[in-house]
């Protein structure tokens, strides 16, 4: 049976020296050679380590590649402090994060600028994971499907073929994630927006959950059966947890019945 590959993507965000990330780089490259192919993972270091996790990573092939964390528009030019996907690629990166939550909120980025970076990445050939979620504040008012909608409808390129990656912002480092129903009926929605924004039927991109997925929480997280993979931001700063996340997230390493809407 030929299964689509779960994503495993760590987001190590502000967090990295030198000899921490190549030690931590090097280990889950290490633990990632006992895994099934149908996990990949990826690690997303701040730009500064990019080469030194691409080093470590040299001879793990597909089982983990490199991400990073945001891109400029732009191909080059006058833009201190920028990164243009270009540059990310010519590191060996195959992976941006786009409109994370932290950089909504803490630089001001919508979904306009977003979608301007996802053509970005996608000219410079890597595989663009845009980060959508909702707040507390609007899912309390009970906005969250319309937020959802917006974000998605104002980030994603008519022919967008990279990652989706559904982030509540309650649920990023606060140890709260969805319950599973919760999470298996925002799936369904994001799913039909998608085929609504993509003009498509048979939606291909992957969908991707993170917000506080632990060790703990990722087998029941992961028994999600269409759920595309995983987005782990504090729980990738320590490879033992990545790798028993990248583990739950194995069909053939998990006994997890799957159950409800998506048993196939
Ligand atoms: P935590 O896993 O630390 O909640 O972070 C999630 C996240 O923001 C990943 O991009």
């Amino acid at each position: 049976m030929n299964v689509t590959p779960k994503l495993v993507i760590g987001n190590w965000k502000m967090n990295g020296l030198r000899e921490a990330s190549l030690q931590l780089a090097t280990a889950v490259a290490e633990g990632a050679r006992s895994l099934p192919d149908d996990v990949r993972m990826v690690i997303c270091p701040p730009f500064t380590q990019l080469d030194r996790v691409a080093e470590a990573l040299e001879g793990a092939g597909a089982s983990v590649m490199l991400g990073a964390q945001d891109c400029h528009t732009a191909v080059s030019g006058a833009h201190t402090g920028d990164i243009s996907a270009e540059m990310l690629a010519d590191t060996g990166a195959r992976y941006v994060l786009l409109g994370h939550s932290e950089r909504r909120q803490a630089h001001g980025e919508n979904d306009a600028l977003i979608r301007q970076k996802v053509q970005a990445a996608e000219a410079a050939g890597l595989i663009p994971v845009v980060c959508i979620g909702e707040t507390m504040a609007e899912r309390q008012d009970g906005r969250a499907a319309t937020v959802l909608a917006s974000q998605i409808d104002g980030s994603l390129t008519d022919n967008f073929n990279g990652v989706l990656a559904y982030e509540p912002v309650w649920a990023i480092g606060s140890g709260v994630t969805p319950s599973r129903e919760e999470l298996e009926r925002t799936l369904l929605l994001l799913r039909g927006l998608l085929q609504s924004r993509l003009k498509m039927d048979d939606i291909r991109v992957p969908i991707l959950y993170g917000g506080s997925v632990t060790p703990a929480q990722a087998p029941t997280i992961l028994s999600i059966g269409v759920l595309g993979g995983v987005l782990v931001g504090s729980a990738s700063l320590e490879a033992r947890s990545f790798l028993r996340i990248a583990e739950a997230a194995s069909l053939r390493l998990s006994s997890q019945p799957l159950s409800g809407p998506y048993r196939s």
